[in-house]
C-alpha cells in the first residue's frame, strides 16, 4: 500500500526524499497502484510551454484501481455510503463487488449509446448515487466526464457544454434540495435550447419523478438503457497521460477555464494524499460534504477514497435540513470517523446554536478537515471544541481545482496544527512565495505571492481546448513557477497561512467566481451601462459580492436589487447572486480608464480612513458620491 507517514520524523525524512529525488520518491507510489503497463519514464516537464508528464508509456484505468483490485479482498466492504436529502428515506450501500457491477452495467449503456473513448460527456446531476457511478463508468471506457454543479444555469450550463464539444449529457428529471424540489431536466433542456449542436444525447435517470418534458430524438431513460446490461466491462487501458476529466473552473477573466486532468497523476496522488492528511485507517467511515460538482468531490468523494480501499459518504441534502443538526446526525448514524467540510459550513452551523450539536453522540469521530476558503479563528476553534471535542486533528487543506490535490496542510496528528494556518506542504508539493517582481522571498515570518517551483503528480496539464491560456494564467506570471493566484504568510516556524486570492477571484462559500464573470452578467441587464463586483468580508460566507451599478434609466436601487440579482442568476446561477448592490453615477477610474476596485473593495469594507492617494484619478469626486451612497458618510462631512 501506498506510504502512510506516521509520525514528524517519518514525514521530514518522506518530504526530504520527495525534493532529493521526486522521481524516485513517486515511483514508489506507484509501484503500489495497478498497472497493464509500467512507466518508461517518471517525470518529463518544462513550466514554459509548459508540458508535463507523469509515467509517461505507462497504462492502467483508474477504475481497476478504485474497484476491481480491492474485490479480493473487499468485496464485501461497503465502498459508498448514501444518505438521502429526506431522513426518513432509504440509505443505500454499495458494497465494493456492488459497485463493480453497477459502474460496469453503466459503462454497457453508455457503450450501448454509442459513447467511445475520448467523448466528453457532461453531467449536470444533483448528488445521487448514480453520479458517482456514472463518473466511473465514464473513466471505466476512457470517455471524459466534465461534471457541471447542478446549481448553475443553464446559460452557464450551454457554455462548458460547447467549450467541450460535449456528446452526451447526464441528468436526473429532479433534485431534492431540503424541503425543495428543484427541476433539474428542465435546464438541461433550456441550455440545449440556447444551442449545444455538439449534444447528441440526453440520458435521464428518474430521481424526484416530477413531471419533465421529452424530447424524442434526444432523451434517453436511463432505467429503460440500463435494462440488461451485464455486470461486466472489461476496463479501456488507458496512457497515463490521456485526460481523465475536465472541471471548469472562474478566473480573473470572464470565461470559465476547463482544466484538465489526466489518469496516471491524478490517481496517484489523490490517493497519496488522503491517506496521508486523513491518516484513514483499514475500516474507517469517511465523510466529505463537497458536491461532486467541485474538485473536492471528485478527488476526496470519488478517486482519492476509492482506490485507497475506503468507505465514503455521499450525502444528498443540505447542513440544515430538516434542521441544522444533520451533520451531526449523520455522523453518530454511521459513526464517521473522519469528517471533512468546508468553513462556509462551520460557521452557518455554529451560528444556529450549540444545541444542535449536543443531541448527538460524536464519539466516533477521529479527524476533522476543512477545505475550500481561509478559515477564521472563531470557527476554527468552535469546530475544535464542540465538533471535535479538543481531542481530533483539524487538518486545513489548502488546494485549487488545477492542484488535482490536496498541497498545503498538516496530517492529521503527525505534523503540527496551528490554528487558521495551512501549515506544511505535502511530500513532493514544493511551495515558496514570491514578490510582485517575481523574486522568491527567503526565510520566514514573511509574506507573498504563492507558487509551486517542481510539478506534483495531479496538477493539470492543460485548460481544455486553450493551452495559451493555461500557459498565460499559471505558468508565464512568473518565469519557471505555477503561480497559484494566492497570497500567503510564512510565520517564524516555516508554516504557512493562506490568506486569500491577490486577482479577480472571489470566494462566496468556498465557492470561486471572477469578478469579471459576475460583471458580465450585470452588464446583460438592459438599463445597465457599466458595473464593478468586489468581494467583502461576511460573516457566513467568508466573502459576499458587492455590485456598484450604473444605469441608464430612472431604476431606483430597490427596484435594481431584485433585476440584477434575477439576471446573475439566470446566467451564473444562485451562488452568484450579489449580497449587495448599489446604484452609481459613476465609477472611480484611473486615467488609463481602470476601474480602481481597490477603492471599491475599501468602501464595500467600509474602511474609508484611509482609501489611499485618489487624487490622480479621472473622477475623484465619484468617490465621496459612492460613499455617500453606501451609507457610509454624507458628503459634506
Ligand atoms: O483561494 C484558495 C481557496 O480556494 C481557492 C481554490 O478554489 P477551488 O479551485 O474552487 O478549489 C477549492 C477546493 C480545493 C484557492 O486558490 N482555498 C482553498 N482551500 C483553502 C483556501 N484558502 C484558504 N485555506 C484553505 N484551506
Amino acid at each position: 500500500m501506498a506510504l502512510q507517514v506516521k509520525n514528524f520524523q517519518e514525514y521530514k525524512e518522506a518530504y526530504q526524499k520527495s525534493v532529493e529525488n521526486p522521481a524516485l520518491f513517486w515511483e514508489e507510489q506507484a509501484n503500489t497502484f495497478q498497472w497493464h503497463r509500467k512507466w518508461d519514464k517518471v517525470l518529463d516537464w518544462n513550466f514554459e510551454e509548459p508540458n508535463i508528464k507523469w509515467f509517461e508509456g505507462a497504462k492502467l484505468n483508474i477504475t481497476e484501481n478504485c474497484i476491481d483490485r480491492h474485490l479480493k479482498d473487499k468485496a464485501n466492504q461497503t465502498a459508498i455510503i448514501w444518505e438521502p436529502n429526506d431522513p426518513n428515506d432509504e440509505t443505500i450501500r454499495f458494497t465494493y463487488q456492488e459497485l463493480h457491477d453497477e459502474v460496469c452495467k453503466t459503462a454497457n449503456m453508455l457503450k450501448s449509446l454509442g459513447i467511445k473513448k475520448g467523448d466528453v460527456i457532461c453531467f449536470y446531476m444533483p448528488m445521487v448515487p448514480q453520479l458517482a457511478i456514472s463518473v466511473l463508468a465514464c473513466a471505466r471506457i476512457g470517455a471524459i466526464h466534465s461534471v457541471v454543479f447542478a446549481g448553475f444555469s443553464a446559460k452557464a450550463l450551454a457554455d462548458r457544454i460547447n467549450d467541450a464539444s460535449v456528446k452526451m449529457v447526464i441528468c436526473t428529471d429532479g433534485n431534492n434540495r431540503g424541503s425543495k424540489q428543484i427541476a433539474v431536466k428542465k435546464v438541461v433542456d433550456e441550455a440545449i435550447e440556447l444551442g449545444c449542436p455538439s449534444v447528441e444525447k440526453v440520458l435521464m435517470l428518474k430521481h424526484t419523478h416530477q413531471e419533465v418534458n421529452w424530447n424524442l430524438n434526444l432523451d434517453i431513460l436511463w432505467s429503460q438503457a440500463i435494462k440488461e446490461q451485464p455486470p461486466v466491462c472489461p476496463a479501456t487501458v488507458m496512457d497515463a497521460e490521456d485526460v481523465l476529466f475536465i472541471l471548469y473552473t472562474s478566473g480573473s477573466t470572464g470565461k470559465p477555464k476547463g482544466v484538465v486532468h489526466t489518469c496516471a497523476g491524478y490517481m496517484v496522488y489523490t490517493t497519496f494524499s488522503f491517506k496521508n492528511v486523513f491518516q484513514y485507517q483499514e475500516g474507517d467511515i469517511y465523510w466529505c460534504t463537497a458536491d461532486i460538482g467541485w474538485i473536492t468531490g471528485h478527488s476526496y468523494i470519488i478517486y482519492g477514497p476509492l482506490a485507497a480501499g475506503a468507505t465514503s459518504i455521499m450525502f444528498e441534502g443540505v447542513p440544515t435540513y430538516p434542521d441544522a443538526g444533520r451533520f451531526w446526525e449523520i455522523c453518530d448514524k454511521y459513526k464517521v470517523n473522519q469528517f471533512y467540510t468546508a468553513p462556509t459550513a462551520i460557521r452557518a452551523l455554529m451560528a444556529k446554536g450549540d444545541a444542535f450539536v449536543d443531541k448527538y453522540n460524536l464519539d466516533s469521530l477521529k479527524v476533522l478537515g476543512s477545505v475550500g476558503e481561509p478559515i477564521n479563528k472563531e470557527a476554527w476553534e468552535w469546530y475544535d471544541n464542540k465538533i471535535g471535542k479538543n481531542k481530533c486533528p483539524i487538518v486545513d487543506t489548502w488546494w485549487q481545482t488545477e492542484t488535482g490535490g490536496m498541497m498545503i496542510s498538516n496530517l492529521a496528528g503527525v505534523t503540527p496544527q496551528k490554528a487558521t494556518f495551512a501549515t506544511l506542504p505535502l511530500p513532493g508539493i514544493q511551495p515558496c512565495l514570491v514578490d510582485t517582481d517575481g523574486n522568491e522571498i527567503e526565510g520566514n515570518d514573511v509574506e507573498g505571492l504563492l507558487c509551486i517551483k517542481h510539478p506534483w503528480p495531479s496538477m493539470l496539464r492543460t485548460t481544455y481546448g486553450d493551452h495559451e491560456r493555461c500557459k498565460n494564467t499559471y505558468f508565464s506570471v512568473f518565469k519557471g513557477k505555477y503561480f497559484t493566484g494566492d497570497g500567503a504568510r510564512r510565520d517564524k516556524d516555516g508554516l504557512y497561512r493562506i490568506i486569500g486570492r491577490v486577482d479577480d477571484v472571489i470566494n462566496v462559500s468556498g465557492h470561486r467566481l471572477g469578478t469579471a464573470e459576475v460583471e458580465n452578467a450585470i452588464n446583460a441587464c438592459d438599463f445597465v451601462i457599466e458595473s464593478a463586483v468586489v468581494g467583502y468580508p461576511h460573516e457566513i460566507k467568508g466573502q459576499g459580492i458587492f455590485a456598484y451599478v450604473i444605469c441608464n434609466s430612472n431604476v431606483d436601487n430597490d427596484r435594481l436589487e431584485p433585476l440584477v440579482r434575477d439576471k446573475v442568476s439566470k446566467i451564473i446561477g444562485p451562488i452568484a447572486k450579489p449580497d449587495k448592490v448599489l446604484l452609481v453615477s459613476g465609477l472611480p477610474k484611473t486615467r488609463s480608464g481602470k476601474i480602481m476596485r481597490r477603492i471599491l473593495r475599501k468602501i464595500a469594507e467600509k474602511e474609508i480612513s484611509n482609501l489611499g492617494d485618489i487624487s490622480t484619478l479621472l473622477n475623484p469626486e465619484i468617490v465621496d458620491e459612492i460613499i455617500e451612497k453606501a451609507g457610509l458618510k454624507t458628503v459634506s462631512s
